[in-house]
């Protein structure tokens, strides 16, 4: 594993607790998606040739759905703002002709960026990018755990939609090979060779291979990083009105953070019930609709999917009221007492999670933590919540996301020392109201700033 300068990982610290503290942030106003900025004419993803059905798996994941009753992307993200980005190493065996493709979510084609390596594994690799400028924009200097959370949920995404089929979720590749098999530049070179592009820092990699049986043995990346750094974007320059520092400083972080050797490939599943069905209408409930609790035996089952999502992740720990408030994880009762209006005052004082009907809570990442743990933590905590969303929706339970959290060491909170155990992340949950569930939010975009 690479080893952090010290100053690095000062800033990075200094960085952490910063995105935690009660600092509000510098934003702007709302800063409108840009147009896709890789040229040529795009393929569409179904064809004929093989056992990954990218049209499938796509669609299901990252597409923008036409006439989908407001919902942006079939993926949650915070803001609505969905900053992750995929390119497509195509091998033999999938829908698409083998090369490498950057995809373009809102005409659901993938554009092609070049050849494919000769000896490119059977099946696809999607690697996962981050372009940061709307998410700053928006939420400032605590934009870039918010970046890490997202690309969780879109590579969780990713993996269900291609489930039950063999599915490989990487959260730990270095970003230089990352953004080499992906045909990006270097983190040295961005600026240099693609001036007026807006960067995209690459954070996760889902492998979708087209044969079953055993896998190969070599890093399915190792081949794609062979080929050469060709097609350009299209420049579009400046960050719209981003505040320069937060901005600067997001890249930075993002980029430092993906800086380790050891990639590993887990196994995703799809919890049951999910079904296609699940992924193609999941939404996050408008906060008003969250206050029912989820029928007790529904609970346990979502958390133990958020607790068994990936074996990398943080703990997982379910607050409740009722007659018998607490805080509740897999292995019995945590604390006694009703934890939800502090965990509503934690998150950026979102008043509706102290009501809400169960609220899990993703935690871990001491405040001195290496950078590949707290890119580790957020990552997990953000696929686990996508899984356990999916789950959710697919037991008729409501369900939102919650990003954003300041002071949240919930540790400290329960007596032991502070600085160790804090919130990452979180899950509302609630029952249904009436047997009739209500109709789902319009895009939020502009949703309350946590
Ligand atoms: C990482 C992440 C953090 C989020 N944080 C919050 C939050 O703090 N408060 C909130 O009301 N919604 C939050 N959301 C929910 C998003 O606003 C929601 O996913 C987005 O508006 C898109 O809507 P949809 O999930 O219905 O597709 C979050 C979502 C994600 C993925």
């Amino acid at each position: 594993m690479t080893q952090a300068p010290p100053a690095a990982s000062g800033l990075l610290s200094r960085a952490l607790a910063d995105a935690r503290s009660p600092r509000v942030p510098r934003t702007v106003p709302y800063l409108p998606e840009r147009a896709f900025p890789w040229g040529g004419p795009g393929l569409h993803p179904a064809g004929a040739g093989g056992g990954v059905d990218l049209d499938r798996v796509l669609r299901l994941s990252l597409a923008a759905p036409r006439n989908s009753g407001g919902r942006l992307r079939p993926v949650a993200s915070a803001g609505a703002l969905h900053p992750v980005r995929a390119h497509l190493l195509v091998g033999p065996g999938c829908t698409l002709p083998p090369g490498r493709y950057a995809y373009d979510p809102r005409a659901h084609r993938a554009h092609p960026r070049g050849r494919a390596a000769a000896d490119a594994p059977p099946g696809a690799v999607v690697v996962l990018t981050v372009t940061v400028a709307r998410t700053v924009a928006h939420y400032g200097h605590r934009a870039w755990p918010l970046l890490l959370l997202d690309t969780g949920h879109a590579a969780a995404a990713l993996a269900l939609a291609a489930a039950p089929g063999d599915v490989r979720v990487c959260l730990d590749a270095d970003g230089e090979e990352l953004a080499t098999a992906a045909g990006l530049p270097r983190a040295a070179d961005r600026q240099a060779r693609w001036p007026g592009v807006e960067p995209e820092l690459p954070l996760a990699a889902v492998w979708l291979p087209s044969t079953p049986g055993p896998l190969p043995s070599t890093d399915p990346l190792t081949a794609w990083a062979a080929l050469p750094c060709t097609f350009a974007p299209i420049p579009q320059p400046g960050a719209g009105n981003a505040p320069p520092r937060e901005l600067a400083a997001a890249r930075h972080l993002l980029t430092y953070l993906a800086t380790r050797a050891d990639a590993t490939w887990h196994p995703a599943a799809r919890p049951a019930p999910v079904t296609d069905d699940t992924l193609r209408t999941r939404r996050s409930a408008a906060p008003s609709d969250l206050a029912h609790p989820p029928a007790p035996e529904l609970l346990p089952q979502v958390l133990a999917t958020a607790e068994g999502a990936r074996p990398d992740g943080p703990g997982w720990a379910a607050a409740v009221g009722g007659d018998t408030p607490g805080l509740l994880t897999t292995a019995g009762v945590l604390a006694s007492g009703d934890a939800r209006p502090t965990l509503a005052r934690w998150a950026a004082g979102q008043r509706w999670i102290s009501t809400a009907g169960a609220v899990l809570v993703a935690h871990g990442c001491p405040a001195d933590a290496p950078p590949a743990q707290i890119r580790g933590s957020h990552l997990t905590a953000g696929y686990a919540a996508g899984v356990a969303q999916a789950h959710a929706t697919a037991l008729g339970l409501r369900s939102r996301p919650i990003g954003s959290w300041q002071q949240a060491d919930l540790g400290a909170a329960l007596g032991d020392a502070p600085g160790h155990d804090w919130i990452v992340h979180g899950l509302a949950l609630a029952g249904p109201a009436d047997p009739t569930p209500s109709a789902p939010p319009p895009p939020s975009g502009k949703e309350e700033r946590p």
